[in-house]
């Protein structure tokens, strides 16, 4: 019999690195498609077929899944294992997968399906491509793990352009504001004291737990509703928001006039929108380093009021601001304070535009 054996040496506490890594892989295998409940009796399924199921469960040291490992010959079961052993002050984790030779058969197959489909991905993985995609996702693209949920709840950095763009909001009671893009909630958090009504949207579920849990008030009080969804297709009716806001999203997007199109969709008569640049001079920058850099898009205002124009908004605006003040206000340290300033450029650029 032969195993397939995947494993990493991590520097943290078998405990630790057991959570982690669960945590981890339940959410990664959301995203492929795949529901793993963990725990004790724990389930892994694909669609509407039980792979698997926990039949060992030792948090700290590991645990075990009896695996069916097709549909169509669900009687045949192998056996996945994850362990966590010391090693080195931290831990060594490994995945073993029993068994899954007889799958295959065939040894030279094996080694096929080996270097196919475990390989080859782990090496795709660890390219400059792959891993930079991996990371501006992680960081910023699709936000997830425990550094970003963090980040996005307390976003320090990013509240001296909440400030300027609420400035140009000027909400009241009477508004009911759609942030696209949300991350974790803060700007919507920052936007409901004015009293106004709120939704949010993300498409990322981590971001989307988090800023419901943020603003978990306001949503017990039906007053703020976030979904899980795609900026290029807000799921809400024609003119159902009175304003709209959107920062640190635009340089993302591989298709901005459809996004700004369908803010403009959303909005009501006279709705309108302030959104955060993306300006080419921050570029290579703390605010945009390597490699997320590189997998963004900026604009120059000129480029910037063109793509809400093309969206269909006849009244539009670029603005630039010094956040000094904004930052200063919203305890940035001291030091941090230049790189908020507006500089010979003239400031951040907002755009600003409004239905018709
Ligand atoms: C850099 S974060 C900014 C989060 C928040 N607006 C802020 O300023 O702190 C970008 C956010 O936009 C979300 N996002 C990017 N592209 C999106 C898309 N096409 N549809 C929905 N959300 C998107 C990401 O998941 C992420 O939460």
């Amino acid at each position: 019999m032969a195993d397939v054996r995947a494993s990493i040496d991590l520097a943290l506490p078998p405990a630790a690195a057991f959570d982690a890594l669960v945590e981890e892989l339940a959410n990664a295998l959301t995203r492929l498609g795949i529901r793993f409940e963990p725990g004790p009796g724990g389930r892994v399924a694909e669609g509407a077929f039980e792979v698997g199921k926990v039949v060992a469960w030792e948090p700290g040291r590991g645990l075990a899944i009896e695996w069916r490992h097709a549909s169509w010959s669900p009687g045949v079961v192998t056996e996945m294992h994850l362990t966590l052993e010391p090693s080195g002050g931290g831990s060594r984790a490994t995945l073993e997968h029993r068994g899954w030779d007889a799958a295959v058969g065939d040894p030279v197959e094996l080694a096929g399906w080996f270097a196919g489909q475990v390989l080859a991905p782990l090496i795709s993985a660890s390219s400059p491509g792959a891993f930079g995609d991996w990371f501006t996702d992680r960081r910023a693209r699709r936000p997830s793990g425990p550094a970003a949920r963090a980040t996005y709840l307390h976003p320090l950095y990013h509240l001296p352009n909440f400030r300027a763009i609420l400035a140009e909001l000027a909400l009241t009671r009477d508004d009911y504001l759609l942030d696209v893009g949300c991350g974790g909630g803060a700007f919507l958090a920052a936007a409901l004291h004015s009293g106004c009504r709120a939704a949010g949207l993300d498409h990322s579920a981590e971001m989307v737990r988090v800023a419901r849990e943020a603003n978990h008030d306001a949503v017990s009080a039906g007053r703020l509703d976030v979904r899980e969804g795609d900026a290029a297709a807000l799921p809400f009716p024609d003119a159902t928001f009175t304003c709209a806001a959107m920062t640190g999203v635009l340089g993302f997007l591989a298709d901005p006039v459809r996004v700004l199109s369908e803010i403009r969709r959303v909005l009501v008569g006279g709705g309108r929108f302030v959104g955060l640049g993306a300006d080419p001079e921050l570029k290579g920058t703390p605010a945009a380093p390597e490699p997320i850099s590189s997998r963004l898009r900026f604009y120059d205002s000129e480029q910037l009021e063109a793509l809400a124009r093309r969206a269909g908004f006849g009244e539009v605006r670029v603005v630039r601001r010094d956040l000094q003040a904004f930052a200063r206000e919203a305890g940035v340290p001291e030091a941090h304070l230049p790189l908020f300033a507006a500089g010979e450029g003239g400031g951040a650029r907002f755009l600003l535009a409004r239905k018709a």
